[in-house]
């Protein structure tokens, strides 16, 4: 599925053990054509509802990790209206790069950096609000504790956060089950979250329509204690 996809990229992107996708403008067109054609539109809806259990509100201060191509930052800026802030990190530099013209060509100011989740480029207590949509399953678990402390530095006291994911291959039934991705368990994924010192944990489950080969998803959300 992803034939754009390096552990590695060029000298300017970040040395992460996740998986960088690269694809820039060919990862949207990829991901529209799963979405429209096999998904019945269910990527679409994840981004909305990642948004939705995000409760944003204008003025609000905005981290999307593993941002990709932004698609789900445009969709946060418009909820946060010009008093608030969006940002987006990937360590795909072709990711970005596409992130940074689609932003401009609709005139939203959301600022595109190049990072990776364990090692965020910001001071701590930065965020009211931290987002990752498709993102925590293309790193390995020792990754993921790292990122979850991370994203627990830089948001404020009281901030949520909202990860939206694939279902683990293993909690997925019929033709999603031989469908290609790791996955995260969202009982593990909520586990780690606590263990990162998150409240109030929740979860989501997003059941792929019939006649759909989406794999399932799910939602963990939490607020910084
Ligand atoms: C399947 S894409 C999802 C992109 C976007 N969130 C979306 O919903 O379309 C996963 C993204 O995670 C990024 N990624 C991989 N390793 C990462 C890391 N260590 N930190 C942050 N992002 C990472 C990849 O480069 C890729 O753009």
């Amino acid at each position: 599925m992803h034939s754009f996809a390096h552990h590695r990229h060029r000298e300017s992107a970040k040395e992460t053990k996740g998986l960088i996708l690269n694809g820039g403008w060919r990862y949207d067109l990829m991901v529209w054509f799963c979405d429209t054609f096999l998904f019945c539109g269910q990527v679409r809806q994840l981004r909305q509802r990642t948004a939705t259990l995000a409760r944003i509100q204008p003025g609000d201060a905005v981290l999307d990790v593993g941002c990709g191509t932004g698609t789900l930052a445009m969709e946060v800026a418009r909820r946060v209206d010009r008093a608030g802030r969006v940002v987006g990190v990937d360590p795909g530099t072709e990711q970005i790069a596409h992130a940074r013209s689609k932003a401009a060509r609709r005139n939203l100011p959301i600022e595109f950096q190049i990072g990776v989740i364990e090692q965020l480029p910001f001071p701590d207590q930065t965020f009211d609000v931290v987002l990752s949509t498709l993102m925590m399953h293309h790193l390995p678990t020792s990754l993921k504790r790292q990122g979850l402390t991370e994203i627990a530095r830089v948001l404020k006291p009281g901030g949520r956060l909202v990860i939206a994911d694939f279902k683990h291959k293993k909690e997925r039934t019929g033709q999603a089950a031989r469908f290609h991705a790791g996955g995260s368990s969202m009982q593990d994924l909520a586990a780690l979250i606590k263990e990162a010192g998150f409240s109030q944990v929740e979860t989501e489950e997003m059941r792929p329509p019939r006649f759909s080969a989406f794999p399932g998803a799910g939602f963990v959300w939490a607020h910084k204690s």
